[in-house]
């Protein structure tokens, strides 16, 4: 173990084992890698939080259940849809900390959803920040102040790669564009909600977990699997266990308002400049979308 994941673990289980009352921790994607990891991590350091875990897959939830504390849940729902993320969060009672880590690995084109927006894009990014929405009045109550953490990438943003004529990409998509959509929208986003006075309780953190062995690439085609298996096989990338003390630290470190931090839970100091006006574009167009299906 580094020392940046000894210093993180050891701050993780002072804060967690110290919050009172223990916090409600919704986990979207802890069905499998860092979400998974992040879960497990607050459970070992607050037995007594109480832990939801969102995503498909009923046989991988049911694997770690019992190690999730004293009440353990699992919410089973495709957040690809915007439908489905409505009703899973009307299931939720209360949220303290928000952990949104869903996500795909695919070299397909647009891939329309049955509510016509991209795959990728809804996991990513939509239903990220509809997940957020829903569950603002929760996040609101908390009496510790509560935490949102974006898994993602909060390094490789910039305003200047959106397509501001084609913000869904409907007519403009490649795997470039959405990353890049995803990733930028998401710097934009978390500034808006930082910057509403009634989430002034809540921090919003975007974290790059870097290069972690997960099973994220099991679904690439094998011409492009191979060398990310090969690079696993000669040590590269970190533990998902490594990944999610630093993630927690990194999301505990955001004591206000917004920030982005970088794979060892730091803040990231060179950020493309957001303008005031981007962010109320981006925020019109997301408020668009989530609510249209
Ligand atoms: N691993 C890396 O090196 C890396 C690097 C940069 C960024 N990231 C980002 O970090 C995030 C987590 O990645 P990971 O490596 O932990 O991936 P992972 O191990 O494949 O886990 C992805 C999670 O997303 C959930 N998910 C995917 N599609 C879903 C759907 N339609 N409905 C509900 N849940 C869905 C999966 O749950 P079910 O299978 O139960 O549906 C699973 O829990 C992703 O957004 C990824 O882009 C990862």
């Amino acid at each position: 173990m580094c020392a940046a994941v000894r210093v993180a673990t050891a701050s993780n289980a002072r804060i967690l084992s110290s919050l009172k009352p223990p916090p409600n921790v919704v986990v979207v994607g802890g069905t499998s890698g860092i979400g998974r990891a992040i879960a497990l991590s607050v459970a070992r350091h607050c037995p007594s939080a109480d832990i939801t875990i969102i995503g498909r897959n009923e046989s991988a939830a049911n694997s770690i259940l019992s190690q999730l504390g004293s009440s353990p849940k699992f919410l089973r729902a495709d957040v690809s849809l915007l439908s489905e993320i409505r009703d899973v969060t009307k299931k939720i009672n209360k949220v303290d900390i928000l952990i949104l880590t869903q996500g795909i690995l695919t070299m397909a084109g647009r891939t329309p959803t049955k509510e016509n927006i991209d795959n990728k894009l809804a996991l990513h990014y939509y239903g990220r920040v509809l997940f957020v929405q829903e569950l603002l009045p929760l996040l609101r109550l908390s009496s510790n102040g509560s935490k949102v953490l974006f898994v993602l990438d909060s390094v490789n943003g910039n305003p200047s790669k959106i397509n501001w004529n084609d913000m869904a990409l409907e007519n403009s998509y490649s795997l470039s564009s959405a990353a890049q959509h995803a990733t930028s929208f998401t710097d934009h986003v978390i500034q808006y909600f930082a910057l509403q006075p009634e989430n002034r309780n809540i921090t919003f953190t975007h974290a790059l977990p870097g290069f972690v062995r997960t099973p994220i690439i099991d679904n690439l085609p094998f011409w492009a699997r191979l060398p990310l298996k090969c690079s696993v096989a000669f040590g590269l990338g970190v533990s998902p266990e490594d990944c999610a003390e630093l993630m927690i630290y990194g999301m505990f470190g955001t004591e206000k308002g917004y920030r982005y931090v970088d794979d060892k839970g730091e803040t990231v100091n060179k950020k493309h400049p957001i303008q005031e006006d981007m962010v109320t574009k981006v925020w019109e167009h997301t408020s668009r979308m989530i609510s249209s299906n």
